[in-house]
């Protein structure tokens, strides 16, 4: 629950846990290349994507979320009703509305909780934080569940190789909370942005009240299009300058982070986005050939692969880095300061 701000004096939000759920079914390029014209080779030297997993007939959006917030709440040995604010970032919601956040607020069994989507396309999980930051440290909330939640396998056109080969679907997300020990804020800063002028690149034109879907269209505008041309050099671009621009800010060095997360969508845009920041490649961390690009659910997704394996350890210093749809993009420095 939320109300007027409860805090007394200054708090601090701190990451204090992580969870994802991924659909069971795998699709091998392998697979793929009995749908469209296309090769396991091609896709693996253009993407470096070599699977992805793919929802069940029955499950929607909503599902993976319900299935990602259940891990993360166990993690930390936590009820649903404890929780005040659940944020979905999600740009493949189940309907318009209502929200995928309301239909798994419920489902958890966190019936007082504040629940809302971000549409900030594969930026939203870092969107969905800052919103989660401004709510702990402005003191109208104590735990927010921040769950990135996308199903692309129903908006890709079957007749599009370029963008087919591309996503997958998955739902992760994080646990931000309060703490009172008068510390630093264990988000150190944000970087986000957004350029609407090349929304068009990155679309689904049909099904919104520009082109209600109770008009006739073609099918190809039902499914996400895109210049691919256009978001390799946006996201190679913003990569690069936002990560740039945020540690600028907070006088810091790249050498000072220990984990670097790109959003997972094309091994080539990171690998430029690692060269030009002139990051240690050891220290950036990814699971794009297993996942494919799952939008808002990638970052985490990641993050959490990298705490069940080790890697990611208590009080380290991660940079997250993302773009997508919008066209956004956004970036985050934060401590792991699991509870
Ligand atoms: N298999 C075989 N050939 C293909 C395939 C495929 N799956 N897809 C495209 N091609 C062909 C094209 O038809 C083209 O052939 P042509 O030269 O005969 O016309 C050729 O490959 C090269 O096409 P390009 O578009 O130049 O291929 P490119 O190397 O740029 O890779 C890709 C395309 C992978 C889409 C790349 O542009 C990309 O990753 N863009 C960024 C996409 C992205 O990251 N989006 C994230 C945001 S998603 C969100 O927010 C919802």
């Amino acid at each position: 629950m939320i109300g007027i701000p409860r805090a007394a004096g200054p708090r601090r939000a701190r990451l204090a846990a992580l969870g994802y759920y991924a659909p069971e079914h795998t699709l091998t390029n392998r697979d793929i290349e009995d749908i469209v014209d296309t090769t396991d080779e091609w896709i693996v030297s253009r993407t470096g994507i070599r699977e992805r997993r793919v929802v069940a007939p029955d499950q929607a959006t909503s599902d993976l979320a319900i299935r990602a917030a259940i891990n993360i709440l166990e993690s930390v040995a936590l009820t649903a009703d404890a929780i005040d604010v659940l944020i979905v970032p999600t740009c493949t919601p189940d309907h318009l509305f209502p929200s995928v956040a309301a239909l798994t607020a419920d489902a958890i069994g966190a019936y007082d909780a504040a629940a809302f989507d971000i549409q900030a396309a594969c930026s939203g999980f870092i969107y969905g934080l800052a919103q989660a930051v401004a709510f702990v440290e402005s003191g109208l909330a104590e735990r927010v569940l921040v769950v990135g939640a996308e199903v692309f396998s129903r908006l890709i056109n079957p007749d599009d190789r370029s963008t087919y080969v591309l996503f997958g679907d998955a739902a992760a997300g994080a646990l931000v909370i309060a703490d009172d020990d008068g510390g630093p804020s264990g988000f150190v800063g944000f970087e986000l942005g957004a350029d609407g002028g090349k929304g068009h690149q990155l679309i689904i034109p049909v099904g919104g009240t520009r082109h209600p879907a109770s008009q006739a269209f073609d099918d190809a505008d039902a499914y996400l299009q895109m210049n691919g041309r256009e978001v390799f050099k946006f996201a190679t671009r913003v990569m690069e300058e936002s990560s740039v621009r945020l540690l600028a800010r907070l006088g810091m060095s790249i050498d000072e982070v220990d984990l670097y997360v790109p959003h997972q969508a094309n091994q080539r845009i990171i690998d430029h986005a690692v060269a030009r920041l002139g990051i240690d490649p050891a220290r950036v961390i990814g699971n794009l050939d297993r996942y494919g690009n799952t939008s808002a659910a990638s970052i985490p997704l990641a993050l959490a692969e990298a705490r069940d394996a080790g890697v990611l350890q208590p009080g380290m210093l991660v940079m997250m880095v993302g773009f997508g749809a919008g066209l956004t993009w956004a970036s985050c420095l934060v401590r792991f300061e699991p509870t």
